[in-house]
């Protein structure tokens, strides 16, 4: 059985069209008897931003946290938990702003978490998370990408890099905003995509 992490994370909900990707992938796995999937919608989670005194809730051992620290830590510990259940996670991200969507960004803040999902070394941070493998279905206004202004991209893969997660693939639905003919194609295209994508898992 392979399990798969399917995270989305557009804020427009049914009309997202990150999130049509995300049924998409969904429908084509229903077909799979041998995938078992998890949805978790980071925006429907609404994780605050990283503070301080969450970050220094993690420096305290579990055994001798307060009340308050204990909550904080756990909205990490949880994330973490459900990543580490999982041997495939599967990321639906829109392009805000030329980045992730910063619901996104709060989820990756509480994986990326030193001693944990990485350690710090004299040769640089080394991944503690292993045998795990990434996909990106990405949905896009405008057409970047491999270009030079999609830092998107090189930095969803470098952060699940950091933790250990290196086999990283990628679906783009571009153009989205270009006019409906390319908008059209760009769907179809990222469709079949996921298709052939599913059947290799
Ligand atoms: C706040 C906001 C910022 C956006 N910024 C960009 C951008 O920088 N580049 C781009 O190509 N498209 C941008 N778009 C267009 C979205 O990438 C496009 O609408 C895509 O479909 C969003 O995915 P979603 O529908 O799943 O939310 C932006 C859209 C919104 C709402």
């Amino acid at each position: 059985m392979t399990r798969v992490l399917l995270v989305t994370s557009s804020i427009l909900g049914e009309h997202g069209q990150s999130n049509d990707l995300a049924r998409q992938f969904e429908r084509q796995v229903r077909q799979r008897s041998d995938i078992q999937l998890t949805h978790r919608d980071v925006v429907a989670d609404d994780l605050p931003h990283l503070t301080l005194p969450e970050l220094s809730s993690w420096q305290v051992a579990p055994e001798e946290r307060s009340e308050q620290q204990r909550d904080l830590a756990l909205r990490s510990d949880e994330r973490l938990d459900e990543l580490l259940a999982h041997d495939v996670v599967v990321l639906a991200v829109p392009m805000y702003n030329l980045g992730m969507p910063s619901q996104l960004k709060a989820w990756f803040d509480r994986i990326l978490r030193a001693g944990k999902s990485f350690k710090y070394t004299e040769n640089g941070p080394v991944g503690l998370i292993e045998g795990k493998r990434a996909i990106l279905l990405g949905a896009r206004g405008g057409q970047y990408a491999g270009s030079e202004l999609d830092t998107q991209t090189p930095h969803i893969r470098h952060l699940l890099g950091l933790i250990g997660i290196s086999e990283f693939e990628a679906v783009y639905a571009e153009g989205l905003n270009m006019g409906d003919e390319i908008k059209e194609a760009a769907l179809t295209q990222a469709h079949a995509e996921i298709a052939t994508l599913v059947e290799a898992l």
